[in-house]
């Protein structure tokens, strides 16, 4: 199949990637991120998530940063939102943009949402009746798409079957994601197959985490698939705090750069992208995960 003409990028940063920072990020500097990234150009943005304050400590000063986001900007920012106190905080906040998350394995789902994966898809149903009501744009996520860190490998079908049920619930997109970082062009090809069958290409996301370096690799077959929607995080920051051992998402610089090579239009200005990666590593003191932002920032020096 010919690739994509254009990608749709879903930066995670702010949410994904700085949900398990080990360092405490105020409001303000997430605002600041936030701002950089979409006059980078980035149109969809996952801002934070309304989950409970006890389990992930990094996304208590949600609320807070909706607040401080600007009301009219072109960038659409999407809040994670586990049940029905979150998806009300998020209303509460302006949000039009929700996601809803689930995993393809029993285990990962208890130790992230504390119920089972029917029980979890049950609550959407009636969280899904709010949004409708309120006119909300729901992406539907599932964990552990290839591998679970308690259950091993994940079957295509298990994570087809959960997909289709997102679906059928009324998300208007369904990302499929790599959790740990493990999947290989073999085990992703083999997902998505298992997927496309019931869930429309143009609905498909993949999220790929990074851990064994296979995340582009992964998004190159996905594209020659036909896949044209990706989530990737800033400076590859992020993880989960219930997949121990799990790096950061593909870096979003390292995607776009792969996308510039290809002649695919994705809208994002990669020098201001770098800076946005700089600012935040800078604010975390550590360094950046992405390649192509440090061979930037090297030459940049000289
Ligand atoms: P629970 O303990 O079963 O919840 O957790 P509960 O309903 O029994 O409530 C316990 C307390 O939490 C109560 O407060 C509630 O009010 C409060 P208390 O009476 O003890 O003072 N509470 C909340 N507070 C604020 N916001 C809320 C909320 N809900 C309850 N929304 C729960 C169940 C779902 C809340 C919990 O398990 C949770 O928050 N889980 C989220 C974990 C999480 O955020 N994980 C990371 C995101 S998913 C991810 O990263 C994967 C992804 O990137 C894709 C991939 O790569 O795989 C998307
Ligand atoms: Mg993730």
């Amino acid at each position: 199949m010919a690739l994509p003409r254009q990608v749709n990028i879903v930066e995670v940063g702010p949410r994904d990637g700085l949900q398990d920072e080990k360092t405490a990020v105020e409001v303000g500097t997430k605002a600041a991120l936030i701002e950089k990234l979409a006059a980078a150009g980035i149109g969809r943005m996952e801002a934070g998530s309304f989950v409970s304050p006890k389990w992930v400590p990094q996304m208590a000063g949600t609320d807070e940063l909706f607040n401080l986001l600007p009301q009219h900007s072109r960038t659409a920012y999407i809040a994670l939102t586990p049940n029905l106190t979150g998806l009300q905080r998020a209303l509460d906040c302006g949000a039009r943009n929700v996601g809803f998350f689930v995993a393809a394995s029993e285990s990962f789902n208890r130790n992230n949402l504390n119920s089972t994966i029917a029980e979890t898809l049950k609550r959407f149903a009636s969280m899904m009746q709010v949004a409708e009501q309120h006119s909300l744009s729901v992406r539907g996520y599932v964990s552990c798409v290839v591998a679970c860190p308690y259950e091993g490998d994940i079957s295509p079908a298990a994570t087809a079957a959960v997909a289709t049920q997102l679906l059928d619930l009324g998300c208007n997109e369904i990302s499929l994601c790599d959790t740990l970082g493990v999947g290989n062009p073999n085990s992703i090809s083999r997902m998505l197959e298992a997927a496309m069958q019931n869930i429309p290409l143009e609905k498909i996301s993949l999220h790929q985490h990074d851990t064994y370096g296979q995340a582009l690799v992964n998004i190159h077959t996905a594209l020659q698939m036909g896949v044209s929607t990706f989530d990737s995080s800033v400076a590859g920051l992020g993880g989960c705090p219930y997949a121990r051992g799990a790096a950061g998402n593909v870096a979003t610089e390292d995607l776009v750069c792969m996308l510039d090579g290809l002649g695919i239009q994705h809208g994002i200005e990669l020098e201001k992208l770098v800076e946005a990666g700089q600012f935040i590593c800078k604010k975390l003191g550590r360094k950046n995960g992405s390649k192509v932002a440090l061979a930037i920032a090297a030459n940049s020096q000289h």
